[in-house]
């Protein structure tokens, strides 16, 4: 790596990242609250998603749930249905499985990182993230925003999936820290990722940080991540249909999408098959999925195990998102 920046430098950047926040942040619902349940949800539902597809699940998880009590006392069913869409269904559980933990400990967020920390659903960058912005905490975040800022304003060459590049990334994001205002500069660094340093075509030529930042010429070098590759899979759903029901099941305990509803998969054992209707692509961590539906029947003595829905029906179950677009198609 060149020179890490000066004392004098970090302060410069600083300013400067700061004077472009001001004029040029969006105008964002989860930056109009200080309430901290409020900001944990909107963290939460950030981390993996982007916030045009965050923006309208945030309002209307806030009027299901205005508060963490309501949270704790909700089904898990309207907790699941509540956040059909958005994937990673576990940052739904963890925000109920906290809601419980905040609420057996007196009602409110503790104000101190390693407290936040040691609360479940909460790691390194929720526990930065919402330190900071709720109560003014001096913790920097890093998330993939941030890690894209610093490796190219450094033309930091390290693999960002080791471990110890975490650890650099966080050391030198608590470096650009603006201790004065941390709340401030986290949000004016993720908000840098997002609208100009963007992953591909980043615009260097209006960035505030550009007169001194390393790479430049060449972001989109950085950050430097080693591949998972992508691995390519087939699967074959069924379609078991009495008038106008369909069959679906819920997902058992133990598999992906636990808790919300799919069509089976096909079973040769138990069905006979009629014909390919759709076909369906998804991703899922590193798979790459092409999903067949097929109409089939039940062999004779073998008998479904979930239930028949009618689309209205289907509608206010919380389905799996590919799941979800195949109930809508038929
Ligand atoms: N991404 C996640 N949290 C964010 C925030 N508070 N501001 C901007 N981008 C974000």
């Amino acid at each position: 790596m060149k020179s890490l920046p000066t004392k004098k430098q970090w302060q410069t950047l600083r300013l400067a990242l700061a004077d472009w926040y001001k004029s040029a942040k969006r105008d964002l619902p989860w930056r109009r609250t200080t309430d901290p349940y409020a900001i944990t949800v909107s963290e939460l539902m950030l981390q993996q998603t982007q916030v045009v597809t965050v923006m309208p699940y945030y309002g209307r998880w806030l009027k299901l749930f205005p508060t963490w009590r309501s949270l704790a006392n909700a089904e898990e069913s309207a907790v699941i249905k509540a956040w059909e869409g958005l994937g990673y269904y576990r940052r739904a559980r963890n925000l109920q499985a906290l809601a419980k933990a905040v609420v057996n400990e007196g009602g409110s967020l503790p104000r101190d990182g390693e407290k936040l920390l040691a609360l479940p659903g909460i790691g390194p960058y929720t526990a930065a993230a919402v330190g900071s912005i709720a109560f003014g905490l001096t913790l920097a975040v890093v998330d993939g925003n941030v890690m894209r800022v610093l490796t190219r304003l450094l033309a930091l060459p390290d693999d960002i999936s080791r471990p110890q590049t975490r650890v650099k990334l966080q050391a030198l994001a608590d470096q650009f820290l603006d201790q004065g205002d941390p709340a401030t500069h986290n949000q004016a660094v993720m908000e840098l990722g997002a609208m100009i340093c963007l992953p591909r075509k980043p615009m260097c030529l209006i960035c505030p940080l550009r007169n001194r930042c390393i790479g430049r010429d060449r972001a989109e070098e950085f950050p430097v991540k080693t591949r998972t590759k992508t691995v390519q899979r087939m699967e074959t759903v069924a379609i078991l249909r009495r008038g106008k029901r369909f069959y679906c099941e819920q997902v058992p305990i133990g598999k992906p999408w636990h808790g919300l509803w799919r069509f089976p998969d096909f079973d040769p054992a138990r069905m006979e098959k009629d014909e390919v209707v759709a076909q369906i692509k998804y991703g899922i961590t590193k798979y790459s999925v092409t999903m067949q539906a097929v109409t089939a029947r039940w062999k004779p003595r073998a008998g479904p195990t979930g239930g028949y829905f009618t689309a209205e029906e289907m509608e206010t179950l919380a389905f799996a998102s590919p799941h979800r677009k195949l109930a809508r198609w038929l």
